[in-house]
């Protein structure tokens, strides 16, 4: 049998002497395989891992669907979701050779016969492709399935364990809804998986500029002395979109800006930037400080003044008029969902008490954009008599995690010319300017490190009960208001009352 592994891989250049992390044998199965991750992310990812020769040639791919598909039908959907998203180039060698380990089981949740014909199903792929009895299940369906799935894999023996292979979940955000049920979802999964089996998916920590800011902080020098309460004002965390729901309703209505991504994504990227430096990048040391800063943030109790929501009403974006969320399809009209989410962290440590972290999500903003801007204190005292110290901005760090990857370093600089009037300027690093290899898919990335069993990327339940502490008091209160959350039109940076928000503590939001 030939592997995915060639000595010749295009994609590799020869002079690379680092070692690729390459899969082991093994199976991945995955749950709600006709959904739209799967389509768009997770079929094309593994094609890409394996046109990049990071799988082996015992690799088998499973999928479980209700779908009165065979394994043909299931091959053609995962062709055409590869030919259609994958990030590398398509070449008939890589495809053929994936396919020979595409199976397909058709079933519902509830069908004894299904689990059994997909613990055969997984027993003739590890015979004939060698996968060394290694089984990865990831669970692409709403948490709400995830006790059934995993009750029937435990009885029906799907995993079939024996101390030399090893048997591993993934489970994709929403971890639960509140704290209380993402402890409930966690001892559901725990009935079957041990804790080091269990991958929680948070695709921000597989983007590569996310892990870029751990090279920004740690393998530099010059930024550190100034990453502290000593020379930052504040910090401001933005994750807009610029889509609406599109046909989400189902997942989106009831959960909510802040549930959606704040809870995870967002928090996740705070608990990088102000976490101290690990010992090592091992998975229980990274864990270890991203948990010491969750546990010492909370939003301030006044939740009135120091949180925001919103809803998008109809609006003018990118040239069209779009209709607003009570519009559309499968909202309810009297929603409360917000949209737009907006709070105010603080961190109880030396490092940053009495540094504001702001953290934005929203959905219909004018430009997709993620960054993470670290707000200088402004210069003590300028002695240029002509300069208004008011027109100059502040310097600002920002960290740009996409679309434009990169990092803008925002300073003052003298206008030619003139007297001594200074204007704010931006120094930039791009990525694409800088390396000529385009950066993997986030997904590329954790399946990988799933197939390696290699953890520090995924966050353990410790850090989603944290970021659920967190989160909890502001949604309650959220909940406690009679009224919905207040409008903004589509193509616009949010309500008034975020403005608001950032104003009584004296500062703005950044328009990235
Ligand atoms: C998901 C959210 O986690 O992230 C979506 O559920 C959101 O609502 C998506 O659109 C954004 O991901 P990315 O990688 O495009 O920023």
């Amino acid at each position: 049998m030939v592997g995915f592994v060639t000595s010749s891989n295009p994609l590799r250049d020869p002079r690379d002497r680092r070692l690729p992390r390459i899969a082991g044998p093994c199976v991945l199965v995955i749950f709600g395989v006709t959904g739209d991750l799967s389509r768009k992310k997770l079929m094309p990812a593994v094609y890409d891992l394996a046109n990049r020769g990071l799988l082996p040639a015992g690799f088998g791919l499973v999928g479980f669907a209700r779908r009165d598909w065979d394994d043909e039908d299931f091959a053609r959907v995962v062709h055409d979701a590869v030919k259609e998203n994958a990030r590398t180039r398509f070449r008939e060698e890589v495809w053929e050779q994936l396919l020979e380990g595409i199976r397909f089981v058709s079933g519902t949740f509830d069908s004894d016969e299904a689990f059994d014909r997909l613990r055969t199903t997984i027993e003739e792929l590890d015979r004939a492709r060698g996968t060394g009895g290694n089984h990865a299940f990831y669970l692409s369906i709403p948490p709400s399935n995830f006790e059934q799935v995993v009750s029937q894999l435990k009885r029906h023996d799907v995993t079939g364990e024996s101390k030399d292979t090893w048997n591993r979940v993934v489970i994709e955000k929403p971890f639960g809804h509140n704290l209380e049920s993402a402890r409930e979802l966690n001892h559901v999964i725990n009935q079957l998986f041990s804790p080091h089996e269990v991958f929680r998916i948070d695709h921000y920590l597989g983007k590569e500029t996310v892990q870029n800011m751990l090279a920004l902080r740690f393998a530099n020098q010059m930024f550190e002395p100034i990453w502290n309460r000593n020379y930052v004002s504040h910090v401001e965390i933005t994750m807009a979109e610029d889509i609406g729901i599109g046909g989400r309703a189902g997942y989106y209505d009831g959960i909510g800006a802040a549930r959606d991504v704040i809870q995870n994504h967002l928090l996740q990227l705070l608990a990088l930037t102000a976490m101290e430096e690990p010992t090592s990048f091992e998975a229980s040391q990274l864990r270890t400080e991203k948990t010491k800063v969750l546990a010492a943030a909370q939003v301030p109790t006044n939740y009135a003044a120091h949180t925001a929501r919103g809803q998008y009403t109809a609006g003018w974006q990118g040239g069209r008029l779009v209709r607003g969320y009570l519009e559309e399809d499968g909202v309810s009209p009297d929603s409360h969902t917000e949209t737009y989410a907006a709070i105010r962290v603080d961190i109880d440590n030396r490092r940053w008490a009495g540094v504001p972290f702001y953290l934005r999500a929203a959905k219909r903003m004018p430009r997709r954009v993620t960054e993470i801007a670290l707000v200088l204190k402004q210069a003590p005292h300028l002695p240029f008599p002509t300069t208004d110290a008011d027109v100059l901005g502040q310097n600002a760090l920002v960290m740009r995690i996409q679309p434009d990857e990169g990092v803008t370093l925002r300073f003052g600089a003298k206008v030619p010319g003139t007297q001594m009037e200074i204007r704010d300027v931006s120094m930039d690093f791009v990525y694409g300017g800088s390396f000529t290899e385009s950066s993997p898919e986030a997904y590329e990335r954790l399946i990988l490190d799933v197939l390696l069993g290699d953890p520090p990327l995924f966050p353990q339940h410790e850090e989603v009960e944290l970021a659920w502490k967190i989160l909890d008091p502001v949604l309650d209160f959220w909940a406690s208001l009679p009224a919905q959350p207040d409008p903004y039109a589509a193509g616009t940076w949010g309500p008034a009352s975020a403005v608001e928000m950032l104003a009584r503590d004296g500062n703005t939001w950044r328009r990235p």
